[in-house]
């Protein structure tokens, strides 16, 4: 089978990586690819075969096994959910779940609410009329709850968020593994510190008392893990479903005057289109086979890397009608954006009150809100993780 080279075109299958989708997709659901990065991987598209894949057990998330021959090295935070199976998954996942139900979810409203204006009062002082989107008030929303929820000091947030994003969008092959360790030593310490300072009323706190109380539970690898997981997925991602989501409204005037005329009926049915339209997680994580695994005429072998194209099965026209079409009001039809089976999205029911609220608010406050950039100027964020600009320049 010929190998698809995506990174010939890296820039542009960043900017717009939709038009290849669907080429992929109409030829079949598994194809062996090179990623903008210049990885070798399975990639699977389409919206049955993305679902399929991930519930399927053969394509594991556990990489020790297929990498322990090629000298990778294992770092404190990969103890985490996204590099576990069952049952190191399921004991760690239990451990977070309560406090991420929609209810517990429910209870931050009063808070996120509160930041957003914050930040908003901020953005909308600023002289010119102008500002850009991202720094303003997609990226420091989330990074703020998720901070606030777990127990990160305010003063560590701003070199916390160059290191995230090398984690999830590295330039090249060392800065990622590089930016993980470093993220490691950081949550390692700020362990230590909240140990030493008592018990605190923050998640990281529960953890640590978790760890006390049933000493085998939650090792210390097992708790960086988690703090980094729940801090890179939480500051990574909904950043990107803002400015991904305001973007798309902006550039679609009918769809916004829409909104704006009916924001209770409207806005959960707009961030669930943003999901689908433009999601932010473009794949998803690793997959290896743990086997030979047969998806269409592809036999993917044993030990191979397999990504699954969340944001190919958005676009399925088996699946959406006029899936290319950014409409509001569809008929929800399920998308895969927060992924599906035991891996589904944690963060979703926080995901999306930030989401909401966040459009709503700016909408209602910048009444005549645009972008203030050409679609060529916008800077993709590298490789096929996470989909998402680094600015979005807007005015009022
Ligand atoms: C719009 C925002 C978000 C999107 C689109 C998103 C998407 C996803 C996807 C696709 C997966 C599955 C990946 C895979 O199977 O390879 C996932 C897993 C996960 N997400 Fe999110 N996420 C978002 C926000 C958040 C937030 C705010 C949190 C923070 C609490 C979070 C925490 C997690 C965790 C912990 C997992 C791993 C769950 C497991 O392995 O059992 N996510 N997310």
């Amino acid at each position: 089978m010929t190998v698809v080279d995506l990174s010939e075109h890296a820039e542009e299958f960043n900017a717009d990586p939709y038009a290849e989708y669907a080429k992929l997709r109409a030829a079949g659901p598994a194809h062996q690819v090179r990623t903008p990065t210049g990885d070798e991987v399975w990639l699977i598209v389409g919206h049955e075969a993305a679902r399929a894949a991930l519930a399927d057990p053969r394509l594991a998330k556990d990489w020790r096994p297929p990498l322990a021959e090629t000298g990778y090295e294992e770092l404190p935070a990969s103890s985490n959910m996204l590099e576990t199976d069952p049952p190191q998954h399921t004991r760690l996942r239990k451990l977070v779940a309560r406090e991420f139900t929609p209810r517990r979810i429910e209870a931050l409203r009063p808070r996120v609410q509160e930041i957003t204006d914050g930040l908003l009062d901020t953005m909308l002082a600023a002289p010119g009329r102008a500002a850009d989107l991202v720094d303003s008030l997609a990226f420091p929303l989330p990074m703020t709850v998720i901070s606030e929820l777990i127990g990160v000091p305010d003063l560590d947030r701003e070199a916390f968020r160059v290191l995230s994003n090398q984690a999830v969008a590295p330039r090249d092959g060392d800065e990622g593994p590089e930016a993980v360790g470093r993220i490691g030593v950081y949550l390692a310490e700020l362990i230590e510190d909240k140990r030493r300072s008592g018990p605190a009323d923050d998640l990281l706190g529960a953890l640590i008392r978790t760890r006390h109380e049933d000493g085998d539970q939650l090792s210390q690898d097992e708790l960086i893990g988690m703090a980094f997981l729940l801090l890179v997925a939480g500051h990574e991602t909904t950043v990107n479903l803002i400015s991904n989501g305001v973007r798309a409204l902006l550039s679609h005037p009918d769809q916004l005057a829409a909104l704006r005329g009916d924001f209770g009926g409207l806005i959960d049915g707009a961030v669930e289109e943003m999901l689908r339209y433009d999601g932010p997680v473009e794949t998803s994580t690793y997959r290896f086979a743990r086997e030979d695994v047969r998806i269409g005429d592809a036999l993917i072998p044993a030990g191979a890397v397999v990504l699954v194209a969340l944001a190919s099965a958005g676009r399925d026209p088996e699946r959406h009608q006029e899936p290319d079409r950014f409409d509001i009001r569809r008929a929800p039809q399920g998308h895969l954006a927060f992924g599906h089976g035991i891996h589904f999205c944690l963060g979703a029911p926080l995901a999306r009150m930030e989401g909401r609220i966040a459009v709503r608010t700016l909408l209602e406050r910048a009444p005549d809100l645009q972008l203030d950039v050409r679609t060529d100027e916008l800077q993709w964020l590298p490789g096929m993780l996470i989909r998402g600009v680094r600015h979005l320049p807007v005015r009022w």
